[in-house]
């Protein structure tokens, strides 16, 4: 056999292989008889001329009524999407202890920015999820609510400035600067300036690191499938540059408000008591600290500034209900002397509604993610949820 032969040879075995390799993982959902989408090579379900997440649940919701779940493919590994409420109800709430992960890549040792609560999974997820707990309580928010009206006095000002300069200004920008600001103040007690100056340090890495991935989407889904392969080929999961920022950020001022004893009653304030604790379980390290605080400006800035976008938009849209708003806002500001009050906000209930229904038409995050952590068999079915 000459040398072409065999290259040919070895081509028509490679295709053969891969052919068979995705026909078996494509044949998952279909071995198991249940409902669902037909998968195409070699993305699965995905699809890179998605319109958007949202039309492609309006697909998988066309079979409500008719199954409690429905099959797709993540590349070759199967999902399920459950459509029915009272599955959704066990997986989330009564079988919690089945579905306690998000199966989120972290790579503690060459990225300690990745493991924050957001992508740990169970007892790593508890022991920090338990621990922050005391950041969520009302008297907290309470607390915070002054610093969030102190930056929306500056977003004031930098939005009546800007409309003296154009007729049109671009709100998402200017809004995601605000909560940059409102983040920054509230988790790291830092002036973030980003109002003031829209190319600040913080507005910066924000971006990146939510609009700029660290690797190209092909190694993305690599590092999705086979976590513990990219893992030892050390693949991160953030910008090395939006990594050192950030901790060199937490670092600082960590530093600053132990050498100083400065105690704030923020958030920075809690993770360094929790950093003090003699006991060592009970403690978290600074790359830990870290870790938590930049899930935090990067969970809250752009949820919370394209919410507040798209409750603009359809108030523009919808004239009279935002005379209502209107009304309601000047009365609760006439009953509170003329001031912007925590009372006050818990009063605003039309508006609420408002922003209720916003993120009900345009979810900031459109989905919950679980994964499960051991075989769990469907309650009046014979399907199991197979681990991972
Ligand atoms: C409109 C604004 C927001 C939306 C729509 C939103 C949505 C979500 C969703 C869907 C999850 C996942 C929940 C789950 O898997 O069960 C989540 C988790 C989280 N969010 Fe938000 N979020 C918003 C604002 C914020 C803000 C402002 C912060 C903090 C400053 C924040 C911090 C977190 C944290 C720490 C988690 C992880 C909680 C855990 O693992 O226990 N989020 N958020």
């Amino acid at each position: 056999m000459d040398l072409l032969t065999i290259g040919v040879l070895a081509i028509i075995a490679l295709a053969t292989l891969i052919y068979l390799y995705f026909k078996k993982r494509f044949s998952y959902w279909e071995n198991r008889g249940v409902v669902h989408l037909k998968p195409s090579f070699p993305l699965g379900n995905l699809s890179l001329k998605q319109p958007h997440f949202t039309e492609f649940m309006i697909d998988i919701y066309k079979y409500k009524g008719g199954t409690p779940l429905v099959g797709i493919y993540f590349v070759t590994k199967p999902i399920v999407i459950p459509i029915e409420l009272d599955l959704i109800q066990n997986i989330l709430v009564k079988d919690f202890s089945s579905f306690h992960a998000r199966g989120m890549y972290v790579n503690e040792v060459d990225d300690p920015l990745s493991a924050h609560m957001f992508s740990l999974d169970g007892e790593k997820w508890k022991s920090i999820r338990t621990k922050l707990s005391p950041t969520f309580t009302s008297g907290k928010m309470k607390y915070m609510f002054l610093t969030v009206v102190a930056v929306a006095e500056r977003f004031l000002e930098t939005l009546g400035d800007s409309v003296k300069l154009e007729s049109q200004l671009e709100v998402t920008d200017l809004l995601g600067r605000f909560t940059t600001d409102v983040i920054g103040s509230c988790t790291f007690g830092i002036e973030c300036n980003s109002l003031k100056d829209p190319n600040s340090e913080f507005r910066q890495y924000g971006k990146k690191a939510s609009s700029e991935p660290p690797m190209p989407l092909i190694m993305h889904m690599l590092v999705l499938l086979y976590p513990d392969l990219a893992r030892k080929l050390h693949l991160r999961a953030l910008r090395k540059d939006v990594t050192d920022f950030f901790l060199d950020t937490v670092r600082s001022t960590v530093n600053y408000l132990k050498e100083n004893n400065i105690q704030r009653n923020d958030f920075m304030d809690l993770l360094i008591q929790i950093n003090n604790n003699p006991n060592e379980a009970d403690k978290i390290s600074l790359e830990e600290m870290a870790a938590q605080a930049f899930l935090f400006f990067i969970a809250g800035f752009e949820t919370s500034s394209s919410v507040m976008t798209f409750c603009l938009y359809e108030l523009s849209l919808n004239q009279d209900i935002q005379e209502k708003a209107r009304e309601e806002i000047t009365q609760v500001l006439i009953d509170h002397d003329g001031k912007l009050t925590y009372e006050g906000m818990q009063q605003m209930t039309y508006l609420e509604k408002i922003v209720n229904e916003t993120l009900r038409k345009y979810p900031s995050l459109p989905f919950l993610i679980r994964s499960t952590v051991r075989d769990y068999a469907m309650p009046d079915s014979n399907l199991v949820i197979e681990k991972g």
